[in-house]
């Protein structure tokens, strides 16, 4: 075995401090929103991730001027950029599909390669090509890219929800797309998640102008030009989450630093509904949050939904969790309904796991013995590690390049908390 794997020795408790980055989600569109203005943009809390490495690479590319100020810590001055992405690094991550609305927004023209991403089964961009025709662009899309250009864009009213709820990054497409253009537009369906918040937050400092981010309705008005800010990235909600089902499947007392109590009564709301006993099982203590075990965990259904619903990133994770759970447990994703990749891997682990269309079953508990098991996703690694470190045995979990490209020194941070982990 030539690539990279990851050997994990099961163990029945971990314990002890884990810090959480900033969030993938979040800064992938915030480092693009940065061509918006040609000053420069300090942007802070970018974790060190091959998705995030990627992007700064491309917008190198594109001729902006990247400097990296300390870990984390990232200088973006779009000078003078030019619009035809070729970067061979673009087709793999999903969010350079954001360069569309910030190249369109600032130069009113690109040519963006399609996007890659993870397998999670079809992934349209039918959505962000409706708003950017509703702002004036001509789009024209073969099998290899996108090419969209507007001789100027003019506010519009558009939706960006499709049959399986609003679209993330088509919000922040048509977000970045607007706050340039003429007029007032309307982005009605609007994905609501936080990192949609952040990125509004960010483009606001900049001087653009946006009420109801956050809500389904985001009114953007126009404005000549942006300038330059300094911008603290948001926490990564998702790896909160990883470390937080971590906690309730073998935490003696596992206690997560960087969020506060607002930072999960405002991230969590879907996610914890669906655990039973969750909340009884968190409690801040000197601005840590302490997770502990859930004993005797009942049996419980999980539907994803876009926020405020159970976030279809931590489907895979929460299957590991329901695995231990004393009963049957069903999961549906309505948002990826093909992420079920993963489930044959659980089932190496001896996971008594079925699965049907766009849902699965598990009964529990379930005792894991160790295996060799491959990431299938990005969230689906995660998952696996969690299995691994709960398995009797030794577990080998391969396709490591899913893990370092969400997950920003994921196996550390587990050792840090006591799991015997490394890296071959
Ligand atoms: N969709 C359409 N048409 C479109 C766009 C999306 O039908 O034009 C559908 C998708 O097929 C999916 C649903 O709408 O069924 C939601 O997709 P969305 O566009 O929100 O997904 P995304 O923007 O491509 C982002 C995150 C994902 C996260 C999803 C859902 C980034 C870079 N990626 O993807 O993150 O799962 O939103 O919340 O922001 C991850 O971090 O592991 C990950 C996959």
């Amino acid at each position: 075995m030539d690539a990279p794997y990851c050997k994990i020795i099961g163990k029945d408790h971990l314990q002890g401090e884990v810090s959480i980055s900033g969030s993938k989600n979040a800064a992938l569109p915030i480092l693009v929103a940065s061509i918006l203005t040609s000053e420069p943009c300090i942007i802070r809390n970018v974790p060190e991730l091959t998705d995030t490495l990627h992007m700064l690479g491309i917008l190198r590319f594109l001729g902006v001027e990247v400097v990296s100020l300390r870990e984390g810590c990232w200088q973006l001055t779009a000078k003078k950029i030019h619009t035809d992405v070729q970067d061979p690094f673009v087709r793999k991550l999903r969010a350079s599909v954001c360069l569309l609305g910030a190249l369109l927004g600032r130069e009113l023209q690109a040519t963006v390669p399609l996007p890659g991403g993870c397998r999670l089964g079809e992934r349209p961009i039918d959505l962000h090509l409706r708003a950017f025709r509703a702002l004036g662009a001509h789009v024209e899309q073969n099998e290899h890219s996108v090419c969209v250009r507007a001789k100027r864009l003019r506010g519009a009213t558009f939706s960006m929800s499709g049959q399986r709820g609003p679209s993330m990054t088509g919000t922040s497409n048509a977000i970045m797309a607007a706050v340039l253009a003429e007029g007032v537009t309307i982005v009605q369906g609007a994905s609501r998640e936080p990192e949609i918040v952040d990125l509004c937050h960010f483009l606001e400092q900049m001087g653009a102008k946006i009420v109801g981010a956050g809500t389904e309705t985001i009114v953007v008005t126009g404005v000549n030009r942006l300038h330059g800010t300094e911008f603290t990235v948001m926490p990564d909600r998702i790896e909160a989450g990883t470390f937080i089902i971590l906690g309730y499947l073998c935490g003696a007392s596992i206690r997560i630093l960087d969020i506060s109590q607002d930072y999960v009564k405002d991230n969590f709301r879907g996610f914890l509904d669906a655990i039973p006993y969750a909340k009884e099982h968190l409690r801040f203590e000197n601005h840590q949050l302490i997770v502990r075990q859930i004993e005797e965990l009942p049996g419980f259904s999980v539907c994803t939904g876009a926020y405020p619903g159970f976030p279809t990133d931590l489907q895979p994770q929460v299957a590991v969790l329901a695995s231990r759970a004393h009963g049957t447990s069903t999961i549906r994703d309505l948002v990826f309904p093909k992420r079920f990749a993963y489930v044959t891997e659980l089932q190496r682990f001896g996971i008594h796991v079925s699965q049907q269309e766009g849902m699965i079953t598990i009964h529990g508990p379930n005792t894991f013995h160790g295996g060799w098991v491959a990431a299938t996703d990005l969230r689906a690694g995660a998952a696996l590690y969690l299995a691994g470190v709960l398995a009797n045995g030794k577990t080998t979990v391969s396709n490591l390049e899913y893990i370092d490209r969400g997950y920003e020194h994921f196996e550390q941070k587990l050792r840090h908390l006591g799991a015997i982990i490394e890296r071959c």
